[in-house]
């Protein structure tokens, strides 16, 4: 974290439209806009947690980073290089980085044995890497995760969900990364399962130097493996900052009303209401504050403009005309 160093990940002003079915042959063709102009950075060490409920953006925002897909408008840096300068620049950003998805069981070929699932993304690397050599990374990773060397010859499907997942972060580890792109990692596992892969990452974090951009709907589970934390509504940060002083007193009303007791619901149940969600929304926002009809501060200047994201403490940001 030297300061003449770029940040590990600097989105700025980040911009996805999503091109929806039109409703008619001749009919005007429909946007749907998914990410309204996101700015965050991420420093070395300093693991953020995404939170928001399921379709604020969250993973389109995650693809974006990882260059699996392109902004509309707006730039991503990682470790300094623009990601949509090129191919080059793409694979050179993209070796500093890896992903774990939510789903344990697809996201492991059911074919191929543990270890070559663990190996495969040394492929991608360049310079030498030997049969021996292979063996070697994939036995040492396996141990950083809490597997046996002998589990490297096992299929997928003699593994529970928990240790699936860690197989999973394994093969992310392997390459030795600065960055790790979490989206739910655990939303899928059991509560106790959760419990033990969670303090696996902060282990990796402090053991490897991983720094995690880890997302999650459940605020539970970002508050206890990340320092700083950006809340998500409808495709904006709508507050970002330490995560003890946001937890402790949130400023923007969204986040207060995301940390009021009702829990929200997983993900893979809310994808169909998600998707009948998305055909009822206008293609374009209208003026003001997108949180406001749900807001119980609302006053009539929050009607006028968008509040942008803006200093309500050290450290800390929030988009809202009357911060709590
Ligand atoms: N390829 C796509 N085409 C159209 N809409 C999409 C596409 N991907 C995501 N969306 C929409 O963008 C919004 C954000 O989705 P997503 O990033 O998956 O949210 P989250 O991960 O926070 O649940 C949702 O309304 C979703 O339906
Ligand atoms: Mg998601």
């Amino acid at each position: 974290m030297t300061p003449d160093m770029p940040p590990l990940v600097r989105a700025q002003n980040v911009v996805r439209d999503f091109a929806l079915p039109r409703r008619s042959l001749l009919g005007p063709g429909r946007v749907f806009r998914a990410l309204h102009g996101v700015s965050l950075s991420i420093e070395r060490g300093e693991s953020v947690g995404l939170i928001g409920e399921s379709g604020s953006g969250k993973s389109t925002f995650a693809r974006l980073v990882m260059g699996l897909d392109r902004p509309t408008a707006g730039r991503i840096e990682v470790a300094g290089v623009d990601l949509g300068a090129g191919r080059a620049a793409l694979a050179a950003a993209r070796r500093h980085m890896q992903m774990v998805f939510q789903d344990p069981y697809g996201s492991l070929d059911p074919r191929r044995t543990v270890g070559w699932s663990i190996a495969e993304p040394l492929a991608a690397l360049p310079g030498p890497s030997s049969r021996a050599e292979r063996r070697r990374l994939v036995t040492e990773t396996l141990e950083a995760v809490g597997l046996e060397p002998e589990h490297a010859a096992r299929y997928p499907h003699e593994f529970s969900g928990g240790q699936r997942q860690r197989i999973a972060i394994a093969r992310a580890l392997i390459t030795a990364p600065d960055l790790i792109v979490a989206d739910e990692p655990v939303s899928a596992l059991d509560v106790s399962v959760q419990a033990q892969v969670l303090r696996l990452m902060r282990q990796l974090e402090e053991a490897r130097g991983v720094t995690f951009l880890f997302i999650s709907h459940d605020l539970s589970v970002v508050r206890n493996v990340t320092r700083r934390v950006a809340v998500m509504y409808q495709g904006r940060i709508v507050e970002t900052g330490p995560t003890d002083a946001v937890f402790a007193a949130p400023a923007h009303p969204y986040t207060s009303l995301l940390m009021s007791a009702v829990p929200l619901p997983d993900p893979a149940r809310r994808r169909k209401a998600r998707h009948a969600r998305t055909e009822a929304r206008p293609e374009l926002p209208r003026g003001g504050c997108p949180f406001a009809p749900r807001c119980p501060r609302v006053q009539a200047d929050c009607r006028e403009a968008e509040p942008p994201l803006a200093p309500v403490e050290a450290g800390r940001q929030a988009a809202c005309f009357h911060p709590l």
